[in-house]
């Protein structure tokens, strides 16, 4: 070889460890700065390594490959998108409209993997072998991404289900779609050789009306909402355009996968593990569930948040977990059997804003509300409608005066979605935002980083109105008689500050008010009274911490049996349970940590409240402290002196599952008179079968 040769081999084989060290880094920053939000060095260091790669691509162009950080530019217009023939039909999803239509999906589940055996209840909601997954539903576009050994070499419309166009190079301009696999951490799955990826292509809501705003300055037509402008880009024939629009992909499924080293995925949550262990970004939230109970509460949750939710969703999707309970069920027409969508309702209507008022709730929020010319949606009459916060106000340039779009969803109080601008009038106002609670007079603030405007004064009386008030509610302590006048009327004369406070009350006091006998003063306090006992899952719903409403409270309440232990519980403990998610656990522990809370715990409780686990009732003369904890029974046949929801409720109480169906899981088959199939199973696993006496010894209420 001659010595220049030489000097070019050795160029270059410097410059294609270069590239590959480079390519390494770039890969990581991107995954920390689009999945994980958690950027590791400035966006100028980012260029600069950028552009020394760039650099070396054009210096040595036989190094360039596609997946490098640099193809996310785009590649010159195509003439024509290629079809492409899916390795696996991409199929679409039955609908449900309410609670019911779920449960029927799920009672169909149950039918057609034959577990409604003759004793079973369709819509017993634990069946054991059957689990549910719900995500939400992302409304934007759906794509199907291949990688071979790790690197993606196609992107994928979702076409008809079976072809789609190739849109491969649109695809690669997404900035965090990985355009070659990588093991996050030490727990991600090792990279399959073969790996089909379904996800949702979307526009985040902040990033669309950034960007909507921008054309809207230069004159360029507007997009009508973040589906069709994510639709549009993807499908662009010149990918440099796709590349200047603000895509983000959300992984949900897999369909091939070939070469997966260890343990195959079983289930939909080990999907979604592995996914996000090979640099994908998947649902922030999502749900294991293994009674539709759980999906009910998440889908109310996701439906208040619908409008803080980073992006849009319509609905939530509902999914069988388990890969082999997904095989067996198959699909019907273009729908598979084992998931459904449960879309939000929708319910929109047109109006004018009268007025904007600034009420205040539990936690010092101060919401602004818009008073509404009368309108009916949905068979009923909106005379108000939340614009959420200051923000949204500004965002939407909500005006007094302005015609608006509002929509209804479930039972929601109605919201805002926005202006319709051609409609608006001259003489319309702007809405000054108040820096003082309206109520109280204090500062109202906005925390750093957070979109509410709060009343700093932790005594407010409107604050303390509507914690006392949530405190009495149905859900909560159900304190009979504890309405909302009254609550204003506690308030107003300074009898009570706090839910601690409410116990302090005399008869003698409680007659001086308003409208007030002595008989329903000594009513209210007896009904007090009661509540000192109330279950210990009443008792935390009624604290109001943030997310945790009636379910969350159960499960906290069954996992942990005393209040002790909650208050005690950190993240990571609380993390573990099933159905606690990250979001809801933090608000727990900071709920617990803060000494306002506490104080008011202590006082709760030196005031005689004692909340009770297991319930009374369930419990009456049952031993103390026994420990069902990982025991799962089932009950068949009669039973002759508990009701089957008593005896599972027992069960419960004591840290045990109820299931319906018996299989190697089940530690104890109750069986009464009549018992059938289910007590041959038990024979046939070798299930210890007892009787209902039996198992009232076993609880000490023989
Ligand atoms: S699972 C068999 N999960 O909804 C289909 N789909 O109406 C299984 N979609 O075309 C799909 N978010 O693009 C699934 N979290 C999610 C989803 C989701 C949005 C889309 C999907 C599909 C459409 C069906």
């Amino acid at each position: 070889m001659n010595a220049a040769a030489e000097r070019d081999n050795t160029g270059r084989t410097t410059a294609r460890r270069r590239i590959a060290e480079l390519r390494d880094e770039l890969h990581h920053h991107n995954h920390r700065y689009y999945i994980l939000d958690d950027p590791l060095i400035s966006d100028a260091e980012y260029d600069l390594l950028f552009r020394e790669l760039q650099g070396l691509e054009e210096e040595w162009p036989d190094l360039l490959t596609t997946d490098s950080p640099t193809m996310r530019v785009g590649a010159p217009p195509a003439p024509e998108f290629e079809s492409y023939r899916h390795a696996r039909p991409m199929l679409s999803l039955a609908n449900a409209f309410d609670f019911d239509e779920l449960r029927e999906w799920q009672g169909r589940v149950y039918r057609q993997l034959d577990l409604a055996g003759e004793e079973v209840e369709e819509t017993d909601p634990s069946l054991e072998d059957v689990t549910f997954l719900a995500e939400p539903k992302f409304d934007g576009a759906a794509i199907e991404l291949v990688y071979e050994n790790g690197i993606l070499t196609a992107g994928v419309t979702r076409g008809d289900g079976e072809t789609g166009e190739n849109v491969t190079d649109n695809v690669r301009t997404i900035r965090n779609v990985p355009l070659r696999l990588r093991q996050v951490d030490r727990k991600a799955r090792s990279i399959p050789a073969l790996l089909d990826v379904r996800g949702e292509v979307i526009m985040l809501r902040s990033e669309f009306d950034t960007m909507n705003r921008k054309r809207g300055e230069a004159g360029e037509q507007l997009f009508a909402n973040p589906r069709n402008a994510a639709a549009g880009a993807l499908r662009q024939l010149d990918s440099r355009v796709t590349a200047t629009r603000p895509l983000t992909f959300f992984a949900y499924g897999i369909g091939r996968i070939e070469g997966l080293e260890g343990k195959p995925l079983e289930r939909q949550s080990e999907v979604l593990k592995a996914l996000g262990g090979w640099g994908f970004r998947i649902a922030d939230r999502w749900l294991r569930a293994d009674s539709l109970n759980g999906v009910e509460e998440f889908y109310r949750q996701l439906v208040d948040d619908r409008e803080s939710i980073p992006y849009e969703a319509d609905g939530l999707v509902v999914k069988v977990e388990e890969f082999r309970n997904q095989q067996r069920l198959g699909q019907v027409s273009r729908s598979p059997r084992w998931a459904i969508a449960w879309k939000f309702p929708a319910q929109q209507a047109t109006t004018v804003v009268e007025g904007i008022e600034i009420s205040v709730g539990r936690t010092g929020a101060l919401t602004p509300t818009a008073v509404l010319e009368p309108v009916e949606v949905g068979g009923v009459t909106v005379s108000r409608a939340t614009l959420h916060n200051r923000e949204e106000i500004e965002r939407k340039d909500v005006r007094i005066g302005d015609t608006v779009i509002i929509q209804r969803a479930g039972d929601v109080i109605p919201a805002v979605v926005k202006v319709i601008d051609e409609k608006r009038k001259p003489g319309t106002r702007r809405f000054k935002f108040p820096d003082t609670c309206p109520e109280c007079g204090s500062d109202a603030v906005q925390p750093e980083g957070e979109v509410v405007v709060r009343c700093v004064n932790l005594s407010c009386p409107a604050q303390i109105k509507e914690r006392l008030f949530h405190w009495g509610s149905r859900d909560a302590m159900d304190v009979d008689g504890l309405g909302e006048k009254l609550v204003e009327q506690l308030v107003d004369c300074g009898m009570v500050t706090d839910p601690a406070g409410l116990y302090e009350l005399k008869v003698e006091d409680l007659s001086l008010l308003d409208r007030m006998g002595e008989i329903s003063a000594r009513n209210l306090v007896e009904a007090l009274d009661r509540t000192k006992q109330a279950p210990l899952d009443r008792f935390l719903a009624a604290l109001g911490i943030r997310q945790v409403g009636t379910h969350v409270a159960r499960v906290l309440a069954r996992e942990f049996g005393s209040l002790e232990k909650i208050m005690e519980a950190d993240q990571e403990t609380l993390e573990e349970i099933f159905d606690i998610g990250p979001e809801v656990a933090s608000q727990v522990t900071a709920f617990f940590s803060r000494t306002e809370n506490r104080g008011l715990i202590k006082r709760l409780l030196t005031g005689g409240v004692a909340p009770q686990w297991p319930p009374e009732g369930a419990g009456t003369g049952v031993s103390p402290g026994l420990d069902f904890t990982g025991l799962v029974f089932v009950f068949t046949g009669e039973l002759e002196v508990l009701t089957r929801d008593e005896a599972k409720r027992l069960v419960e109480s004591f840290g045990g599952r109820a299931t319906s169906s018996v299989s190697g899981k089940t530690d104890y088959v109750v069986a009464g008179p009549g018992a059938g199939s289910k007590r041959e199973k038990a024979e046939e696993l070798g299930v210890e079968i007892i009787n209902e006496a039996a198992f009232l010894k076993m609880i000490g209420r023989a």
